[in-house]
């Protein structure tokens, strides 16, 4: 199992809560132990299991193997700027707390933030997931979700450049230091350092985890925005390393029988040949396969609808163990 990540990526409103929510269903009925991670505010995997979850991993009623851990990403947001202040409020001299606090409101106030605290999260529960087979995010809308998976290597990148600043200034102050002290000791001990280090194996772990055992699936809907949507967030997804293991068609229009007339008929009939030219489309144009064509449903996708939906798609076409 390689590949135990699975995100689903796509534009809000394509239908990746009920695609992730089928996929989790469908590793869970494998016998997976299986983990589906919410992040949409609107709590929309509460409606589908018809089941409230929380911030804990909470198993999921009338299905075996299968947990559900629901995350905010405003209240993410909120304790990860508590928790810097309050690590760098304990590491720099009284004078400079405010100043440093200020820094943190102005960074947390960028649009990147949110995708960070997020980001920072998903690592936790990768990094906690032993006790799970499979773990599927169900993440949020593809603009925000590239720009933090771009995350971890800029931050590499930035935490190495401090370490090397903090090195250089503890060493001039060793050097400086009158006595007989240890030089070595004052740089081991640095909090400061320490805790750049452990920033900076942690984005290495994430980074690792991303691009080796980490599967990427887009849910598009037959239409072109959606496709050429769809086209940019690949591109993108695959230039930063990250495997795609293929598209979801979803919100297909199911076609009329041949001897049905009338308006409606005619109409559906129609809309059926301009969703199958972007579909055709789509499997020419886009590098990697489409693994499932979900129809559009009469009702919300949840209860014995979610289990068909759930035998459509399967994780294998994905390649998540190639
Ligand atoms: N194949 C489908 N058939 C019927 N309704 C669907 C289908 N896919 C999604 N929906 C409905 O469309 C809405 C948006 O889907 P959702 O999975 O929440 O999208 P996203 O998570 O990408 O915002 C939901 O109300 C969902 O029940
Ligand atoms: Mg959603």
């Amino acid at each position: 199992m390689a590949r135990r990540f699975v995100f689903v990526g796509g534009k809000g409103g394509v239908g990746k809560t009920t695609v992730s929510s089928a996929l989790a269903l469908g590793c869970a009925r494998d016998g997976e132990r299986t983990l589906l991670v919410s992040t949409d505010p609107a709590h929309s995997t509460a409606d589908v299991f018809d089941q409230p979850f929380s911030d804990e991993p909470q198993a999921v009623d009338g299905h075996e193997h299968l947990s559900v851990l629901e995350i905010d990403p405003e209240r993410e947001v909120r304790e990860h700027l508590q928790e810097l202040k309050r690590e760098l409020g304990a590491q720099v001299s009284p004078v400079m707390v405010n100043e440093v606090d200020l820094q943190l409101e102005m960074a947390h106030r960028t649009p990147g933030a949110y995708e960070a605290a997020l980001f920072d999260r998903f690592v936790d529960v990768m990094a906690d997931a032993e006790t799970y087979d499979r773990v599927v995010f169900d993440t949020s809308p593809t603009g925000g979700t590239l720009r933090l998976l771009s995350l971890p290597e800029l931050l590499e990148g930035w935490v190495e450049r401090l370490l090397e600043k903090r090195r250089e200034s503890v060493d001039l102050y060793e050097r400086a230091a009158i006595g007989g002290r240890t030089p070595r000791r004052l740089l081991e001990g640095d909090p400061i350092i320490d805790r750049l280090e452990t920033r900076r194996e942690r984005f290495a772990f994430a980074r690792e985890t991303l691009t080796e055992s980490s599967v990427f699936a887009l849910v598009m809907n037959p239409d072109s925005l959606s496709l050429r949507e769809t086209e940019r967030a690949l591109e993108t997804l695959t230039e930063s390393g990250l495997s795609v293991g293929g598209v979801v068609v979803n919100r297909v229009t199911p076609e009329p029988e041949s001897h049905e007339e009338g308006r409606g008929a005619r109409y559906l009939r129609e809309r059926c040949a301009t969703e199958r030219e972007r579909i055709r489309e789509a499997r020419a144009s886009l590098e990697v396969p489409v693994v499932a064509e979900l129809e559009t449903r009469v009702g919300e996708v949840t209860g014995e609808t979610l289990e068909r939906v759930a035998e459509e798609i399967s994780l294998s076409a994905l390649a998540v163990d190639s």
